[in-house]
């Protein structure tokens, strides 16, 4: 293995000593503290693919903007899913997150409205595939995005220097959701080193719990090394099937190995959750009555009564 892959590539199986060390672990940490002034940055991540991260960052941040949260998807997967299934074309990716992860561009600068009233997007493009040996040799490679968020322009802090500074200050966002791409690399090791907490998406399979502690490991890795904030959000058990009984084993399975961190509601499999993204709508748009809407509805105002618990308790 060359000393490129050797330094960036995060493997749960290697020692903490593996992940990227950058040289100021943790910056301003008070500045990402929760509050008011700045949105609350979770990453929805998982190594597996296809278990429902991009589906959850999609239905998750619709259903948060429906009951009047103003929501920030970032997509940073080279895939560019979350973009694609927002109704966001290629050709209007001018500026997309490897722009702000490299440090070219501004986020405020790359975020394209959706149809979705609240709800914005920072697009991906494949450009987000030679990042990681892009960033490889740079100082702070871990904390590109951090440093991004920490220089996004706060309430009653702006500079107001551009009109999108002046839109992002007038309304600014209260959830900032990161699509990561299904691996444990450096562009996921960004996401986790700039976010407040982890929200993993897992489905109810034979080696969801063995992939799941994977995850778990790396979390308290990039814990330990690179981000102190960073805590489990939450779990959401997806695609959940009732006929089968694998599903449920594994879903009690996942309950008894971490409690409360399992959301109580379930995202059944539901064909029109899969049919949306081809129409470039969030199922809740495509179809707000079907069964996979409703469970989106119902995991966001879960959601929002746990972080108003994490508040109570934090002030
Ligand atoms: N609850 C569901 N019911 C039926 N299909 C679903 C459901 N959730 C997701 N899907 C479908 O499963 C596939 C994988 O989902 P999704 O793209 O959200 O996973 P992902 O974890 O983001 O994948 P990747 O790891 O490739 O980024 C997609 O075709 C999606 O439409
Ligand atoms: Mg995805």
């Amino acid at each position: 293995m060359d000393q490129i892959e050797k330094t960036s590539m995060v493997d749960a199986a290697q020692p903490a000593s593996s992940i990227p060390q950058d040289k100021s672990t943790t910056g301003d940490d008070k500045a990402l503290l929760p509050s008011t002034d700045r949105p609350r940055v979770l990453v929805v991540a998982n190594q597996k693919g296809g278990v429902g991260k991009t589906t959850t960052a999609i239905n998750l941040g619709t259903a948060l903007a429906a009951v009047g949260e103003r929501v920030l998807i970032l997509d940073l997967d080279p895939q560019g899913n979350a973009s694609t299934g927002l109704g966001v074309g290629r050709n209007e990716r001018k500026i997309s997150s490897y722009d702000v992860l490299i440090g070219a561009a501004l986020i405020e600068d790359a975020i394209v409205p959706t149809k979705v009233p609240g709800l914005d997007i920072v697009p991906s493009t494949m450009d987000l595939l030679g990042a990681e040996l892009e960033l490889a040799t740079v100082q702070r490679r871990s904390h590109r995005l951090y440093d991004a968020l920490a220089r996004m322009p706060r309430n009653g802090k702006q500079r107001e220097t551009s009109d999108a500074e002046r839109a992002l200050t007038a309304r600014p966002y209260s959830y900032l959701l990161i699509d990561c791409p299904p691996s444990l690399n450096l562009l996921t090791i960004n996401a986790m080193t700039a976010a407040d907490a982890i929200l993993v998406p897992l489905q109810c399979e034979f080696f969801a719990l063995e992939g799941l502690s994977q995850l778990l490991r790396t979390v308290e890795r990039v814990k330990t090394t690179l981000n102190p904030r960073l805590d489990i959000q939450g779990i959401v058990l997806t695609m959940f099937d009732q006929r089968n009984k694998l599903s449920d084993q594994v879903a009690s399975d996942v309950r008894s190995y971490l409690g409360d961190k399992v959301y109580r509601t379930v995202i059944p499999r539901n064909v029109r959750i899969s049919e949306a993204p081809s129409y470039g709508k969030p199922a809740l748009v495509y179809d707000h009555r079907c069964a996979g809407s409703k469970a989106y509805m119902k995991l966001a105002a879960e959601m929002i009564q746990r972080e108003r618990a994490l508040r109570r308790n934090a002030a």
